[in-house]
């Protein structure tokens, strides 16, 4: 596989750009193409079967851009379909879910860590096993907040109705003592003001975004897989695809990246 070949993200739709925001801070001499599934978010509320189904499709088009490593910046899909995935693609693939869960494990003093997250993540239990795996002693609180993506993906990230729902999904958590709040959905570093609002300031709130992007640059070393070539203008260097509503999501995305991407295509991802 060549060295300049790029990384191949995805998520359900615009929360995957947190972590490709990251992965532009920490290796910016990488390339990316992106692939946002805006037909088919939110991915949430769907079984794990579906799940992996679309996690397959996703991972044989970007196969087909020539990627030589998979982000997948989804903590649902990271949940449900990374180990299957793993085994049936001989390239390098992560997720998110290890990297937020090891930072968690880091950060708190207290050992009792919250993780928000799409219904999905939380009722696969992923984070609570990592958790427990690195400190036995350690005590997860759990909560979905289902309505995030929506508001997210429509925008209202500044918005009394997310602030109410953020009351609404968080004051729970707020009265379990915890120290330390992982954000399991790449969409909630969005909204994170109003999520630290609730929380108040002396709970950390964990954006995997971070770690996961170390882990990339780690993993592509390792690999002999990290681009050792010149960087080109940030149109050669990005792609973007989607599924559904390419104008939508362009905006949204010129408002969360570090510069104005100019084209987004839209793509059949069922024929994969
Ligand atoms: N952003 C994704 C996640 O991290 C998916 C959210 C959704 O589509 O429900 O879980």
């Amino acid at each position: 596989m060549e060295k300049n070949a790029p990384i191949g993200v995805f998520d359900s739709g615009v929360g995957g750009l947190t972590v490709v925001r990251e992965i532009m801070r920490q290796i910016p001499n990488e390339r990316i193409v992106y692939f946002g599934d805006t037909a088919r978010v939110p991915y949430g509320s769907k079984s794990k079967d579906t799940i992996i189904k679309y996690s397959r499709q996703i991972i044989r088009f970007l196969q087909g851009e020539g990627v030589k490593a998979i982000v997948i910046a989804c903590n649902t899909a990271s949940a449900f379909a990374i180990d299957t995935v793993q085994k049936e693609f001989s390239m390098p693939i992560i997720g998110v879910v290890k990297s937020g869960a090891k930072v968690a494990v880091d950060t708190t003093k207290n050992g009792r860590i919250g993780i928000i997250g799409t219904e999905g993540t939380i009722n696969s239990g992923m984070y609570a096993s990592f958790i427990k795996a690195q400190n036995p002693n350690a005590e997860v609180i759990a909560k979905a907040c289902p309505l995030f993506v929506p508001l997210v993906e429509e925008g209202m990230l500044d918005d009394t109705i997310t602030e109410q729902v953020a009351g609404r999904y968080l004051t729970a958590l707020k009265n379990e003592n915890i120290d330390t709040l992982i954000m399991g959905c790449t969409h909630y570093p969005l909204i994170k003001s109003t999520i630290q609002k609730v929380m108040g300031e002396g709970v950390n709130l964990v954006n995997p975004a971070y770690e996961t992007s170390i882990e990339l640059k780690r993993l592509l070393e390792t690999e002999g897989l990290a681009n050792v070539c010149e960087v080109d203008s940030p149109t050669l260097m990005y792609r973007f695809y989607v599924s559904d509503a390419a104008e939508k999501f362009k905006d949204f995305a010129n408002s969360i990246l570090p510069f104005d991407i100019k084209t987004i295509e839209q793509i059949n991802i069922e024929k994969y």
